[in-house]
């Protein structure tokens, strides 16, 4: 592990080269540049490029195999990065050259390359060992990996990427911080602190007795019952001269512990509700990468952070609350909460920061992971130009969504007798859409409007060839270009 990775100068001394070889090169070389290089590389005995495998070291450079040409993407490309980078600081590399003179040159995008090898590196970079103890083995960290290339495009996509892998990275280390630690005001210190270090990006906070008075009644609700009470985040991100007048708004389900309440999770399904802040914490990256970038576009983080706990002053199945914007909720499950504080975050953010398009990103229930598995998230959006923008921002990032259905009958389903809605059906029947159908209500019909269930790809039970098992950041990358979108750049 390096203690840091940066872009640098391919002219400085000292250099490594590290030559990407694709397999099927060696028989047909004919578009490679360097093909005394790509000689060079397949005379290491059983060297066959293969993804992420390095060379032996020479006097020339090292070769790093990206496996079959024809299937060389960006999410190929990530995972090389993510491998190869914990093996670099094995052999302790300081400074490497990327070389793409050994791949056949047709068709790449040197730029969205760059950045997805960027990615990868700053990605399989990460250890979450801050909570490591006396009893730990320390492993140090290396210095800094200084990464660089001759193509311009490829070292522009480099810096970007690793950009983003900082700010996925904010995200999955505040998903692991645990629950005694990342309270709601937890969250909301590391938000000030956020914008403290960034001009243009500003925050306040809706302090608990203040959610009250303004008649938060979801948020207040869900989060009374713990001594750690609840409060609403609000990230503004205000560019010094905007390109275009949108405003984006990103709305993320902040639970920094889901215990289900009253209507109590199993000891098995309550395992790992730390990371039901996980929508939250993605918004506090891509807030960060789009600071850190400066994209000029005005964009808005909303996080509804609570904990939902039992105890004697903890709200009840069959309580009626009332929300924001005065629509009355019978509570039939006190593990429903997610939609609760979610919706007075969007009434809030329609009534008070009249954004042109929102977005709420959520880990919100256990039926898309039944349904989609850790593969893609479930989206819902009915309008047709925002619904083809989220497609887009999500074909671009490599976060991979699936469109489910949000019609008239899902909302009428959502209706109660004793209130005007259900915070859940006691029919249980399509839970992924109750929750979307649920939080249509408090959103304004002129604005669009999309919700995103990441309950199943926010954080893996096991590892991949990109993350080990924990949190991915889920959604940084997708709600950063979403935002680029708008500058006419994806
Ligand atoms: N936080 C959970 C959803 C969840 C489940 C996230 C598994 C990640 C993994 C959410 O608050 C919840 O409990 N949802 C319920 C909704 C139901 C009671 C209507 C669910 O999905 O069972
Ligand atoms: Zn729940
Ligand atoms: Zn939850």
């Amino acid at each position: 592990m390096y203690k840091s990775i940066a872009v640098g100068s391919p002219k400085s001394s000292r250099i490594m080269n590290l030559y990407l070889v694709a397999e099927e090169t060696r028989r047909t070389p004919e578009h490679v540049k360097d093909e005394s290089a790509l000689d060079a590389a397949f005379k290491d005995p059983g060297f066959k490029a293969e993804p992420a495998e390095l060379s032996s070291v020479t006097d020339r450079g090292i070769w790093l195999g990206v496996g079959a040409a024809k299937e060389l993407d960006t999410d190929r490309m990530r995972s090389v990065g993510s491998r190869v980078v914990k093996r670099l600081s094995r052999i302790d590399l300081k400074s490497v050259k990327i070389d793409l003179d050994c791949l056949p040159k047709k068709n790449r995008d040197e730029e969205a390359l760059g950045r997805a090898f960027a990615e990868g590196l700053g990605i399989g970079n990460w250890r979450m060992d801050m909570f490591n103890g006396a009893a730990s083995r320390k492993k140090d960290a290396r210095g800094k990996l200084t990464v660089s290339c001759d193509s311009s495009d490829f070292r522009r996509g480099m810096t970007s990427g690793l950009m983003l892998a900082e700010a996925m990275n904010l995200t999955r280390r505040m998903a692991a911080t645990p629950p005694n630690i990342c309270t709601p005001s937890h969250v909301a210190t590391t938000a000030r602190m956020l914008a403290r270090g960034s001009e243009g990006l500003s925050c306040t906070v809706i302090t608990y007795q203040q959610a009250r008075r303004l008649g938060m009644g979801g948020l207040e609700n869900v989060g009374k019952g713990s001594a750690n009470k609840p409060c609403m985040v609000i990230l503004d991100w205000k560019p010094s001269k905007p390109r275009t007048k949108e405003k984006l708004a990103l709305v993320g389900k902040s639970i920094t512990y889901d215990t289900g309440g009253y209507s109590m999770k199993s000891p098995a399904g309550m395992k790992g509700m730390k990371y039901d802040k996980n929508g939250g914490m993605a918004v506090l990256g891509a807030m960060k990468a789009i600071s850190d970038a400066k994209l000029p576009i005005r964009v808005f983080g909303v996080l509804p952070a609570a904990e939902n706990m039992v105890s004697s002053d903890a709200y009840r199945p069959d309580d009626i609350i009332r929300m924001y914007n005065d629509i009355t909720v019978e509570v039939t499950n006190t593990d429903a909460e997610g939609r609760l504080v979610l919706a007075d975050a969007l009434a809030y953010t329609c009534r008070k920061l009249k954004p042109t398009a929102i977005i709420d990103i959520a880990t919100l229930t256990g039926g898309v992971v039944v349904a989609l598995g850790h593969f893609c998230a479930g989206y819902w959006c009915e309008n047709g130009s925002f619904g083809k923008r989220i497609e887009q921002a999500a074909v671009h990032s490599d976060e991979k969504v699936w469109k489910m259905p949000l019609w008239e009958a899902h909302r009428d389903f959502m209706r109660s007798e004793h209130a005007d809605l259900l915070n859940s059906n006691p029919k249980r029947s399509a839970h992924p859409i109750q929750g979307a159908a649920f939080l249509s209500h408090f959103v304004d019909a002129d604005i669009p409007w999309g919700h995103i269930d990441i309950a199943g790809t926010s954080a893996l039970d096991s590892g991949n060839d990109v993350f080990p098992a924990g949190p991915t950041g889920w959604g940084v990358r997708l709600m950063f270009d979403l935002a680029e979108s708008y500058l006419g750049k994806t």
